[in-house]
């Protein structure tokens, strides 16, 4: 049975107090919570200190991007190295705002996840179609080909470290998500690929989570699909009591 795995993706939110102000209520909130993995995205600045303050959770830390170098000269750019001296478990590679506003292309995105799991950070790759793709039924081969290129050279046993964040972008910070219909039929897809890619055995602890608009009054509905392994959750995730709910969705 897969752990599901509920991430929070701060984004460029929260300054170092407001993110320990935060994830001391989050803390408390999820006492005792061990049949999910919690995982927190916040900025690069704060994730030292909240290392300290969610030691002896079950909340784990993330970073929301990094450069597949070890170190050099890529002013303004942080390394996995750094990433897991900060603090982190996880990384997201991939999202959608950095492939959209910063130019990632799915090379970028597959040399990120070699460099991650070469440091031993565990890769949350996100990939997911825009309206018009949809509109244009266009969303299955997107998101078949990003997770191609993005796991290109990658063998078996590296698969029981990767995440796949499906997230729809028409879905992201608009208020208006994908159905659990809608989701299910794309993760179904998604897990057919990786079967397809991969043997059983390496890919049966290999999440699918979904992400775009994940609220307290969808996720029990997202995670009764017998597909969705979990969420990324943006806006939602700011707020200690709205992520606590979303961390202890409840499954029908
Ligand atoms: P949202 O963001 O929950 O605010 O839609 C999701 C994401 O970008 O990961």
């Amino acid at each position: 049975m897969l752990i599901p795995l509920i991430a929070g993706n701060w984004k460029m939110n929260t300054t170092i107090h407001q993110g320990v102000d935060m994830v001391i209520k989050l803390r408390e909130l999820l006492r005792g919570v061990d049949s999910v993995e919690a995982v927190l995205a916040p900025p690069f600045t704060s994730i030292h200190h909240l290392s300290h303050i969610v030691a002896d959770s079950p909340i784990k830390l993330c970073g929301q991007n990094l450069h597949w170098e070890k170190s050099g000269a890529y002013t303004g750019e942080i390394s996995a190295e750094m990433l897991v001296s900060a603090g982190c478990l996880y990384v997201i590679i991939g999202h959608s705002e950095r492939r959209e506003y910063f130019k990632e292309t799915d090379e970028m995105v597959n040399k990120k996840v070699m460099a991650a799991l070469r440091a031993g950070l565990r890769p949350i790759v996100c990939v997911g179609e825009t309206l018009d793709e949809k509109e244009r039924g266009k969303t299955v081969s997107k998101v078949k080909s990003q997770v191609k290129k993005a796991l290109t050279g990658l063998t078996g046993g590296a698969l029981k470290d990767i995440t796949i964040a499906y997230e729809p972008i028409w879905a992201i910070g608009t208020g208006r998500n994908a159905t659990p219909q809608e989701a299910e039929e794309v993760h179904n897809t998604l897990r057919e690929l990786l079967f397809e890619l991969y043997d059983t055995d390496s890919i049966k602890n290999t999440r699918i989570i979904y992400g775009g608009s994940v609220k307290p009054d969808n996720i029990d509905s997202l995670m009764a699909q017998p597909n969705i392994d979990g969420a990324l959750v943006g806006g939602a995730s700011l707020k200690a009591e709205d992520f606590a709910r979303i961390v202890k969705f409840q499954s029908e």
